[in-house]
């Protein structure tokens, strides 16, 4: 087992004040958000989009791993150089994203359960030789009438669990991502008893599938209102519903805690993350970010698919990355929206 390893690159992801990038849109993902703004979807724009992203001046000061999907970890930047070894060259960790997406649960209308473990351990390999040092992989639950089920639930965490098992192995630290969805018009209340009952559950089966929590990042969602119900909360009633959760559920031997943004504004995402560290500047794990919308929409929007909107772009995505490194010290505040 190659420990030291994965246990080192989980400290490294988690070190300063940095946070994570998820880039790792599957292809119908990006094409869906390239189409919203009206950007051709073919494999160029996508590639050139992640050049982008990726040659942005100054992102290692905000950004120590990032997450990238199967094209990209087999793409270049447009000097020659694999994606993954221009992060790597910059002093960012090249993680890959290995689940192949929620699909239909057998047997459980409405739900999901994300595949993907079949021949993972091969795939592992490769990713490890393509410069891959983390993983990701994300369940999908999703609160309706009825839902989640215990079966539901039980599915996407032993999944998880073997997944984070098969990624120590390879020596690549897992991110375990059980997102309860903000889609919904449920409560603070039903959020947050949903994803307790879900990350007890997670720990749970990674203890019985012999996961080594120090070699683990947990990549979960704020205890959020669902977004179409009428009762909208301050950040600050937020943000102590998400640490009690976390308190509840999170053993302290795990190094980090990295959220999602699910579909939260930019400024909400650092806005909330910045509450959290204000309520409690001293928690058990490193508590950071890895956002993609958040930290990837106004530039997406900006750059439009345009060669000469490539600098500005990259200026609104480091501005993003920047807010959410302050929100991790406490120190975002709303003015800084108005540069
Ligand atoms: P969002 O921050 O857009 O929710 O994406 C995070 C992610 O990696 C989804 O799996």
């Amino acid at each position: 087992m190659k420990t030291k390893e994965f246990t080192d690159t989980a400290k490294a992801m988690m070190a300063g004040d940095k946070g994570l990038l998820a880039m790792d849109e599957s292809t119908p993902t990006c094409n869906k958000r390239f189409a919203a703004v009206g950007i051709p979807q073919t494999e160029e724009y996508r590639r050139a989009y992640r050049d982008l992203i990726v040659t942005t001046p100054r992102l290692n000061t905000c950004i120590s791993g990032a997450i990238l999907s199967d094209e990209t970890i087999r793409q270049q930047t447009i000097a020659g150089i694999p994606f993954a070894k221009a992060l790597h060259n910059n002093g960012i960790i090249p993680g890959i994203k290995v689940d192949l997406g929620a699909k239909d649960l057998a047997g459980f209308p409405e739900e999901k359960i994300t595949e993907g473990l079949d021949l993972l351990r091969e795939r592992l390999t490769e990713y490890y030789a393509l410069g891959a040092r983390f993983a990701k992989w994300r369940a999908v639950i999703t609160i309706g009438k009825d839902i989640p089920t215990s079966g539901c639930m039980e599915a996407n965490m032993h999944a998880l669990a073997r997944y984070a098992a098969l990624c120590q192995e390879a020596g690549i630290v897992p991110i375990v991502e059980p997102e309860v969805l903000m889609d919904g018009s449920h409560t603070l209340e039903q959020c947050k008893k949903i994803t307790q009952d879900g990350l007890l559950m997670l720990f749970s089966q990674l203890h019985s599938q012999r996961v080594d929590l120090h070699g683990v990042i947990l990549k979960p969602n704020m205890i959020l209102p669902g977004k179409d119900s009428p009762v909208q909360v301050e950040d600050d009633i937020i943000a102590h519903a998400t640490i009690k959760c976390l308190l509840r559920c999170v053993p302290a031997s795990v190094p980090g805690v990295a959220f999602l943004s699910g579909g939260q504004s930019p400024e909400q995402a650092s806005s909330r993350l910045n509450a959290i560290h204000i309520i409690v500047p001293t928690l058990p794990w490193a508590v950071t970010f890895s956002y993609a919308r958040a930290i990837q929409q106004p530039a997406l929007e900006l750059w439009a698919g345009k060669e000469e909107n490539v600098a500005a772009a990259q200026k609104v995505l480091f501005h993003r990355a920047d807010c959410n490194r302050l929100a991790r010290k406490g120190k975002y505040s709303e003015a800084m929206e108005k540069v």
